[in-house]
């Protein structure tokens, strides 16, 4: 089993835009896996490359009660979004830390799956919230960018801090 490090908030390298996926390798393939082994050892629902310091546009997702129902999304795109819907999200790399925040209730979306064949598919509720925000990865967004200045600030000093009496 792989555990790869997961950069966390305010780490500048989030703020990397990850690159298409040019062809997907055996060699994406085992970064797949171990960031499936990742996410599931967090534990998280979702992980995308940026997060382990990969800028490539590769995401993985499961959010099953038995953690067996992985979803690969690589070079992602959301074709259609509709409705809106509040969740309480957290995040792998701002860990400890839950706000309220809104995204489209469903999407639907076009990706590469992890042998390069390209599908769609309709997501809605959680899983709509979480590929939105693996999605805001590739971008270097992070779910805190949507909080005010002294909300984001305050949560910066928290990690910081946290950081800091880790080491
Ligand atoms: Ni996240």
């Amino acid at each position: 089993m792989t555990i790869l490090n997961i950069l966390h908030f305010p780490d500048e390298r989030l703020r990397t835009k990850a690159k298409p996926v040019a062809k997907v390798t055996d060699k994406h393939r085992i970064l797949i896996k171990n960031m499936l082994e990742t996410m599931y050892d967090a534990p998280g629902i979702g992980l995308a490359a940026t997060q382990i310091n990969v800028h490539e546009r590769i995401l993985v997702i499961d959010i099953s009660e038995e953690k067996n129902q992985p979803i690969v999304l690589i070079n992602p795109e959301i074709l259609e979004k509709e409705g809106d819907q509040e969740f309480d999200e957290g995040c792998l790399s701002v860990p400890g830390i839950y706000e309220t925040l809104h995204r489209a209730e469903k999407v639907r979306v076009k990706a590469l799956d992890k042998e390069g064949e390209s599908f769609e598919m309709n997501a809605e509720g959680l899983l709509a919230v979480c590929i939105q925000h693996e999605m805001d990865h590739l971008e270097g967004t992070l779910f805190v960018d949507y909080l005010s200045q002294l909300k984001k600030q305050r949560i910066r000093k928290k990690l910081e801090k946290q950081q800091r009496s880790a080491m």
